[in-house]
């Protein structure tokens, strides 16, 4: 599908999702891109606010009118497409973090939060890159964890890249982006723990849930939904 046509570009405004929505919600068409150059009030998941220094981290959302299924594997699906666009801006390789996190090594580049109304039809595909921010520069409590883009890349550039790989994406079925998301999966093989469990991460089913092999000799496998789980990713 064609992506950015047509495209909004704010100089500042409160959250590009929050734009997009209200586009989608008066009829804007699939494609529809809202970016910005200053995002005030970015959201992230679960209720977390998002910042974005200016210049620093691109805030990207765009409407996508079709059937849409929740819970659905669209986020994953979109974290398979940014991994491919970072990598055709030059990173050698981009992992996704299930279930809304891009990483190169290791570190988090993209946070993705898709926000859908499934009733009438749409969904806003919300995407926060990081692109020039140095890794000392991120504020102390991201510092280690958060990468940026780098290698001298653009804004523009960078849109581009998101609009080919996102549209290219958006047109297979999404069955094909859990295969590509196999090889891509930062967490499989990694301990993991969360409010009432932990274990070792062991791949991602067909309905994008993190299948978790369970801590003793149980051999039970947990099902974890990406709605419900806040994960903690042991040191490597
Ligand atoms: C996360 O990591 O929790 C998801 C972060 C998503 C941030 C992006 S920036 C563009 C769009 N607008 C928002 O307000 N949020 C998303």
């Amino acid at each position: 599908m064609l992506i950015g046509r047509p495209h909004l570009h704010f100089r500042t405004v409160g959250s590009t999702n929050t734009e997009a929505r209200r586009l989608a919600e008066s009829g804007a068409g699939s494609g529809t891109l809202v970016t910005c150059d200053e995002q005030t009030s970015g959201r992230g998941r679960q209720g977390r606010p998002w910042s974005s220094p200016v210049g620093g981290t691109l805030a990207y959302s765009v409407v996508l009118r079709r059937k849409i299924e929740m819970p659905g594997t669209l986020p994953l699906q979109v974290g398979v497409a940014v991994c491919e666009a970072v990598e055709s801006l030059g990173v050698d390789r981009a992992m996704v973090k299930w279930p809304n996190d891009v990483w190169i090594e290791g570190r988090k580049c993209a946070g993705i939060l898709v926000e859908a109304r499934p009733q009438d039809g749409w969904a806003v595909i919300g995407i926060g890159l990081n692109i020039t921010i140095a890794d000392e520069d991120f504020p102390e409590e991201f510092r280690g964890r958060a990468t940026s883009v780098g290698r001298g890349v653009t804004f523009v550039n960078a849109i581009q890249a998101l609009n080919e790989a996102l549209g290219r994406r958006l047109d297979l079925d999404g069955s094909d982006s859990l295969v590509e998301l196999a090889d891509r999966d930062a967490l499989r093989g990694r301990r993991i723990s969360w409010a009432s469990g932990s274990g070792v991460a062991d791949g991602i089913d067909g309905q994008g849930n993190l299948l978790v092999r369970l801590d003793g000799n149980s051999g039970q496998v947990a099902v974890l939904n990406a709605g419900e789980v806040h994960l903690d990713v042991a040191a490597d």
